[in-house]
C-alpha cells in the first residue's frame, strides 16, 4: 500500500504550521502594514498599541540588527518599511502580544501618517515613467525586420493576462524559538527552507550555521510560498531573538490576500507574419509585465516569457522583449507555470488573430507550425525526444475534432441562445530552473537498525507528492516495501544550500539525489551480503521482497538480518548524495544556451458553452493528451494534470484580480475573488497519458508539475468562439481572464462608437 500524504490529510492527521504544539511561553505575532500604495510615512505612533494588554513589543525596521533586505534577486525589497512604503500591505511594523487576539487588537490601535506619492498600478504607464525593475531583456534570432517582407500576412495587436491568487489551503505562517548561544529554529511553511535560512541570517545579522529551517509540509504552495514565505519567517525569527520567547506568526486569509503578491499580469504587444499556407515566418512581442513593487522572482519569471513565447512552434525570426515593470502593489511572484503560461497566451492571441484574418481554424495554424524533432528554440537549445506532433495526432485520432465540429455546428444552428466553442492548446515546457546554478540537490538515506529507512531532501511536500515519488525510487533501488520508508521534515541542517522545490524540478532533483545515496549503501549491502553468504560475485547479488538472492535463488539471508549483520561488521548504513542537472548552461549576455534538461510536450483540446442571454459558461470537456514520460506514479501525475489543468482554467476564465487606481484590492476575499470549485470543474475531462520513456529523467519519468495548467488557455478561445457564433463578430478585446461579466459586455455591451465597455471602466463604475 502506498503512503500518499493525502490519505492523511483526509484523516485529518497531516500537522500543518497552525497544527503544531507550541512551545510554553509562545508569543503571537501580528503585522501592521501600509494603508496607502505609495508616499511618504510622516509619522508612525505605536504608543497607544503598546498600552494593549498582552504586548509583549512593537517591532519596526529600528530594531533590526542585521539588514533590512529581503530581495532575493535584486536587493530592493525592505522586511519593513522605513520611510516609505510601496503598495497597499507593505509591512511596517510586527506587534507581539501574549494572544493573537491581543496583537491585532495592538495593531488595529497604531497610527500613521503618510505624505502621498502618485500611484501607478499599470506596468505600460511604469514602463513610460521609466520604472523598470531590471534593465529590458530581449531574446531573438533571426531577423524579423527583414523577415516581414517576406510575409504573406502580417498581424498586430495587443493582449492581456490577469493576475492570479494562490489560494493555497494553508495561509503564510512562521513559528520561530530562540535556542541555546543566539541560534534559533525556524518552523515554516515555505518552498525554500534555504532562503528563509539565508534571509534571516542577513536580517538578524548572524551566520546561517546558528539558523535552523524545518518545513514538514506545505498546505499548497503553487509557486506562493517559493519566495514569499520568507518575510514571515523572517519577523517571527526577529521577534523570536529580540524578545527571547518563541514566536508564531500565520496570516489570516484576508491579511494574506492582501499582503502577499500573486501571479504577474501582463499586458503585451505582439505582430506576427505568415505565409498564405499559414508557415509562421517572424513573431515580435513586447510583453509589460506588472512586477509590484520589488524585484521579488519577477526577472526570472520574465525569462521564462521570453523562453516560452514561441510554444510548441518553430519560428525561425523571433525577437521577444521583456519589460519587467514597477508598480505600486504588493510584489507579484512565482504562480505554477512561472511566467511560461503569460507568454503562451500572447501567441496563442497572434495565432488566433491570423486565423481569422486569413478565414482559417486557428488550429490549422498551430497544426503546421509544430516543433519538429532537431529543431532549435530561438534561445539556441536542439529539441529532442519532441511530442509535438505525435500528441498532436494522437488528439485527432482519440478525440476527433472533425466529429466535434460537426456536433458545435448542429448545436450552434439549433439553438438561439446557447452557443459552444472548441479550441486546440499545444504545450511545450521547459524542465529546468533558468537559472542554471539552482539545479542542484542532495540527499541523507538512513537506514536503522531494525531495517527500517529514513530520507532527508531538500524537497518540500505540498501536495504535489513528492516524498511518495522518492519513497517510491528507494523501494526500487533496494527492492523493499514501501512500508519500511519514512520521509523526514526537510531540514536545512540535514539538507543544506537546497533550491527552493519549484520548476516543476522538486521530484526529478532529489529522486536524483537520493538514488545516488541509495546505490552508494546498496554497493555496501551487497559486499557485505556476499561476505554472509561466503560469494564473490557482485553481479550475482540481489535483494529481492526483503530476502537476500544469490544467482537467483534465496539466501537464508532477510533484508533485517543483512542491516544488522552490516552495521555488526561496523560498515555505515547512512549515505549523504549530491546530484546536479548535467548538460545545463545558459549564457544571460546572448541569451542562448542549454537551460533545459528537456521538455514536456502535450496536445488538448476544450470545449465550452455559453449561456449568450446571461453571459455565463460552463467548460464542458477538457481532453488531453500529455507527456509524461514513464510515469513514477500515475495516480499522483494524474492528480497534478488534472489539478494543473482547473488552475488553469480558472486564471482563464473566472479568476479575477482588480486593484482600483489607489491600489487597493478590491478582490480581496471569497465572495468576490471566484475560484473552480466542483460545479465549475469540466462534466468531461479525459487525460491520455503519452508514456513515451524519457532518457533525461528518472526511472524514465518527466516533471508533471506545471506544464499542464497551460492546457487551460483553449479554454480562453473556446468561449471567444462560441461568444463569436453568436455575435458574428470576433474583434473584442484579447484579454483574460474572459469572465462572464466580460461575456455580457462582448455580447451586449458595444457603445455607439463601437468599442466595448470594458474591464477598465467597469472597475471606474464599482469604484
Ligand atoms: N500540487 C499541489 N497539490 N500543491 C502545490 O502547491 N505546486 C505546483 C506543482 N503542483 C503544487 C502542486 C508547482 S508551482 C510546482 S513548481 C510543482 O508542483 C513543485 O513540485 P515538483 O517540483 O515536485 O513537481
Ligand atoms: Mo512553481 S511556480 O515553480 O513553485
Amino acid at each position: 500500500m502506498k503512503d500518499y500524504d493525502i490519505i492523511h490529510h483526509v484523516k485529518g492527521e497531516s500537522k500543518f504550521i497552525d497544527d503544531i504544539n507550541v512551545p510554553d511561553g509562545t508569543l503571537y505575532a501580528s503585522v501592521f502594514y501600509s494603508p496607502h500604495a505609495h508616499g511618504k510615512i510622516r509619522s508612525l505612533d505605536i504608543s497607544y498599541a503598546a498600552a494593549i494588554k498582552g504586548v509583549k513589543g512593537i517591532i519596526t525596521y529600528k530594531d533590526i540588527p542585521g539588514i533590512n533586505q529581503i530581495g532575493g534577486i535584486v536587493p530592493d525589497e525592505p522586511l519593513l518599511a522605513e520611510d516609505e512604503v510601496h503598495f497597499i500591505g507593505m509591512p511596517v511594523a510586527i506587534v507581539v502580544a501574549e494572544t493573537k487576539f491581543q496583537s491585532r487588537e495592538a495593531v488595529k490601535n497604531i497610527k500613521i501618517e503618510i505624505d502621498p506619492f502618485e500611484i501607478i498600478t499599470d506596468p505600460r504607464e511604469a514602463f513610460e515613467k521609466g520604472k523598470l525593475i531590471i534593465p529590458p531583456r530581449v531574446f531573438s534570432r533571426g531577423d524579423t525586420d527583414t523577415a516581414w517582407k517576406d510575409c504573406d500576412i502580417i498581424v498586430e495587436g495587443d493582449c492581456e493576462t490577469g493576475g492570479q491568487e494562490h489560494l493555497y489551503l494553508e495561509t503564510q505562517g512562521s513559528i520561530a524559538v530562540p535556542m541555546e548561544g543566539g541560534s534559533v529554529k525556524i518552523i515554516s511553511s515555505t518552498q525554500g527552507p534555504t532562503t528563509v535560512q539565508k534571509t534571516a541570517a542577513g536580517v538578524l545579522g548572524i551566520p546561517m550555521n546558528k539558523i535552523e529551517v524545518e518545513v514538514l509540509r506545505l498546505g499548497g504552495g503553487f509557486g506562493g510560498k517559493e519566495d514569499q514565505a520568507t518575510a514571515w519567517a523572517v519577523m517571527a525569527a526577529l521577534a523570536a531573538v529580540k524578545l527571547n520567547r518563541p514566536v508564531k506568526l500565520v496570516l489570516s486569509r484576508h491579511e494574506d490576500i492582501i499582503m502577499t503578491g500573486k501571479r504577474n499580469p501582463y499586458t503585451s504587444d505582439f505582430k506576427i507574419g505568415l505565409t498564405s499556407e499559414g508557415k509562421i515566418i517572424a513573431f515580435e512581442a513586447t510583453y509589460f509585465q506588472n512586477a509590484g513593487a520589488s524585484a521579488d522572482l519577477s526577472p526570472a519569471i520574465l525569462d521564462r516569457t521570453l523562453f516560452h513565447c514561441t510554444n510548441s512552434y518553430y519560428i525561425p525570426h523571433v525577437k521577444a522583449t521583456g519589460y519587467s515593470c514597477r508598480t505600486n502593489l504588493p510584489s507579484n511572484t512565482a504562480f505554477r507555470g512561472f511566467g511560461g503560461p503569460q507568454g503562451k497566451f500572447v501567441i496563442e492571441c497572434a495565432i488566433y488573430k491570423a486565423a481569422l484574418k486569413m478565414r482559417k481554424n486557428a488550429s490549422e495554424i498551430q497544426r503546421i507550425n509544430l516543433l519538429k524533432e532537431g529543431d532549435e528554440f530561438h534561445f539556441g537549445q536542439k529539441a529532442v525526444n519532441v511530442h509535438t506532433e505525435n500528441t498532436w495526432k494522437l488528439a485527432e485520432e482519440k478525440f476527433q475534432p472533425e466529429k466535434i465540429t460537426e456536433r458545435i455546428r448542429k448545436f450552434n444552428s439549433e439553438n438561439k441562445n446557447f452557443k459552444k466553442g472548441f479550441a486546440f492548446m499545444p504545450i511545450c515546457f521547459g524542465i529546468a530552473f533558468t537559472n542554471t546554478r539552482m539545479n542542484q540537490a542532495n540527499a541523507l538515506v538512513n537506514i536503522y537498525l531494525d531495517g527500517s529507512i529514513s530520507f532527508s531532501t531538500g524537497a518540500v511536500e505540498m501536495g504535489q507528492g513528492v516524498n511518495s515519488k522518492i519513497k517510491n525510487v528507494i523501494s526500487k533501488v533496494f527492492n523493499v516495501t514501501q512500508n519500511i520508508i519514512r520521509n523526514e521534515p526537510t531540514n536545512t541542517t540535514r539538507s543544506a544550500n537546497t533550491s527552493p522545490t519549484a520548476a516543476s524540478s522538486g521530484a526529478d532533483l532529489n529522486c536524483n539525489a537520493v538514488y545516488r545515496a541509495c546505490n552508494i549503501i546498496l554497493e555496501r549491502l551487497k559486499r557485505s551480503a556476499l561476505e554472509e553468504i561466503g560469494q564473490s560475485d557482485m553481479s550475482k547479488i540481489e535483494i529481492k521482497d526483503g530476502i537476500i538472492h544469490f544467482d537467483k535463488k534465496k539466501t537464508g539471508l532477510s533484508w533485517s538480518e543483512l542491516i544488522e549483520r552490516t552495521n555488526f561488521k561496523r560498515i555505515s548504513l547512512s549515505a549523504h548524495a549530491h546530484y546536479a542537472t548535467p548538460g545545463l548552461h545558459f549564457d544571460r549576455e546572448t541569451n542562448k544556451g542549454n537551460p533545459f534538461a528537456y521538455h514536456v510536450y502535450g496536445t488538448g483540446i476544450i470545449e465550452a458553452t455559453v449561456d449568450c442571454l446571461r453571459g455565463i459558461y460552463k467548460i464542458d470537456s477538457v481532453r488531453v493528451v500529455h507527456d509524461f514520460g514513464n510515469s513514477l506514479d500515475p495516480v499522483i501525475d494524474l492528480g497534478q494534470a488534472e489539478g494543473a489543468i482547473i488552475q488553469g482554467l480558472g486564471w482563464m476564465t473566472i479568476e479575477e484580480i482588480i486593484y482600483n487606481k489607489d491600489g487597493k484590492l478590491l478582490t480581496d476575499l471569497l465572495s468576490t475573488y471566484k475560484v473552480p470549485d466542483i460545479h465549475f470543474a469540466p462534466e468531461e475531462m479525459e487525460i491520455i497519458f503519452h508514456g513515451e520513456p524519457n532518457a533525461a529523467g528518472i526511472f524514465q519519468s518527466k516533471a508533471v508539475g506545471e506544464p499542464p495548467l497551460m492546457y487551460g488557455i483553449a479554454a480562453y478561445f473556446a468561449i471567444r468562439n462560441a461568444v463569436s457564433e453568436f455575435t458574428g463578430r470576433n474583434d473584442f478585446p484579447y484579454s483574460s481572464p474572459i469572465t462572464p461579466e466580460k461575456v455580457l459586455m462582448y455580447l451586449y455591451g458595444r457603445t455607439v462608437s463601437g468599442d466595448f465597455l470594458t474591464a477598465d471602466k467597469k472597475t471606474a463604475l464599482t469604484n
